[in-house]
């Protein structure tokens, strides 16, 4: 009989999802082996304090403090970088990478800070980098677009893709509170990262939108090229005031690509979504994208966002494809192929400008409540010739203030910009009116 070849598993990180990836690894190490034909081995584990207690028990000597020790360990074929961050993260990836190691990753902000860089080095020195876990949590979101739906141009890609802002909005307003105290909540829970602006401002998201709009178009986005918008400026009114309209909000990422003019979009904000829509109902840590394919219409994937076990699912579902990739010596993902592909893409799309980025808005408009106020507001729109769909006013008793809610028919992000500065500049308007998107779905 042939003998079995062993794949070794190194771990660079071994926190919550890098216990999480070994303990479902070695739950079903048996059945892996059987159905791969391959051995597993963990030779190798780095963490910052090898005396720290764990959840899981792992043998005597292979825990190490030095990370370059997993990189450059002989019986290490496949690193997985679990320990975040960006600057040494790289370096490890780099290193394992130029020795034509797989690396396998849930790190979305390394890819966005350095991606092209560490995917220069797979095409270089013939390592592979897979990162299914980067986004979306356990929703195997990157097979799909390149396993699955590999047939399709994808003229939009939607998705709830932040669990963390999923899960304070829905219980906001499940609950009728406050987003500062659902935060709270959310932080104590663990659900924050750590620095609470990649979630809450939206970067979190957006690194992932990049990571996908480069799959499914070939192009690095910047943060100078989208609009990223967080979720700390919706209020629990506005989420009363987006259900008298028949939406609810939530933040989503949106990758638009027209493959006329070639003009691609990348954003990333609170939307207002149709109540009757299947993304107005996934609510909590849940994720779900839609895929809006030119052959196979709308695809909507749902699925847990965020949490060891869902990051384990897709991180395990990487290091499988990688020990196929390393027994039949063929790598699927990516690979140097991959690469030349995508940048084929990219060559034809562009950055879209605002003039040409187009949608219905919403926005909240807090005046001073006096007769003939509107006509000032009514005026900005007609002068900007942007059509009004809907209008709902409320009065606060006791109080000269109101707030006018609008929605408006689609029209151009560099007009509403507009509209804004003239509304907020007008001396009967209290504060800077709030806008958000109207999430307009195609087929579903
Ligand atoms: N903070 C991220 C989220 C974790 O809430 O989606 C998973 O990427």
């Amino acid at each position: 009989m042939k003998e079995q070849k062993t794949i070794g598993i190194g771990f660079i990180g071994f926190g919550t999802v890098g216990q999480g990836v070994w303990k479902h690894l070695n739950a079903q190490r048996e059945t892996l082996e059987a159905r791969l034909g391959v051995k597993i081995s963990f030779p190798r584990i780095a963490v910052k304090n090898i005396n720290r207690k764990r959840d899981v028990v792992v043998p005597a000597g292979v825990l190490t403090d030095d990370p370059m020790s997993v990189v450059n360990d002989p019986a290490v074929t496949i690193v997985c970088e679990l320990m975040g961050g960006t600057e040494e993260a790289k370096d490890y990836t780099l290193a394992a990478l130029k020795l034509g190691k797989v690396v396998v990753t849930a790190n979305k902000a390394l890819i966005y800070k350095s991606g092209r860089e560490l995917f220069d080095a797979v095409s270089k020195f013939g390592g592979h980098y897979y990162f299914e876990a980067s986004v979306a949590g356990a929703i195997p979101i990157i097979k799909t677009l390149r396993e699955g739906l590999v047939a399709n141009r994808f003229a939009s890609i939607a998705g709830i893709i932040n669990g963390t802002c999923n899960y304070i909005l829905s219980r906001m307003e499940a609950e009728g509170k406050s987003y500062e105290e659902i935060l709270e909540d959310a932080k104590s829970l663990g659900y924050v990262e750590q620095d609470d602006s990649l979630d809450l401002d939206g970067w979190d998201a957006f690194h992932k939108a990049v990571i996908l709009a480069f799959l499914a178009h070939g192009k690095w986005v910047s943060e100078d090229d989208a609009l990223v918008e967080g979720i700390r400026q919706v209020t629990l009114e506005d989420m009363h005031r987006a259900r008298d309209f028949g939406y609810r909000i939530k933040l989503i990422g949106m990758i638009r690509r027209d493959f006329k003019t070639g003009a691609m979009s990348v954003g990333v904000y609170p939307a207002l979504i149709p109540l009757d829509k299947t993304l107005a109902r996934v609510d909590g840590v849940y994720n779900a994208i839609k895929l809006s394919g030119d052959v196979a219409g709308t695809t909507i994937l749902i699925g847990r966002g965020a949490g060891r076990d869902a990051t384990s699912s897709a991180v395990i579902s990487d290091i499988v494809d990688a020990m196929i990739g390393i027994r039949d010596n063929a790598h699927k993902f990516l690979t140097k192929q991959d690469l030349e592909a995508c940048k084929r893409l990219g060559e034809s799309a562009r950055m879209a400008t605002m003039d040409e980025i187009c949608s219905k808005f919403y926005l909240r408009i807090s005046v001073v409540d006096e007769p003939g106020i509107l006509v000032g507001v009514y005026n900005v729109f007609a002068q900007n010739n942007v059509s009004i769909a809907r209008v709902i006013t409320y009065e606060h008793p006791g109080e000269r203030r109101g707030t006018v809610t609008m929605a408006t028919y689609p029209t151009s992000e560099a007009i509403m910009e507009k509209v804004t500065a003239e509304l907020e500049a007008l001396p009967q308007v209290r504060t800077k009116p709030l806008l958000l998107r109207i999430y307009e779905s195609t087929r579903e």
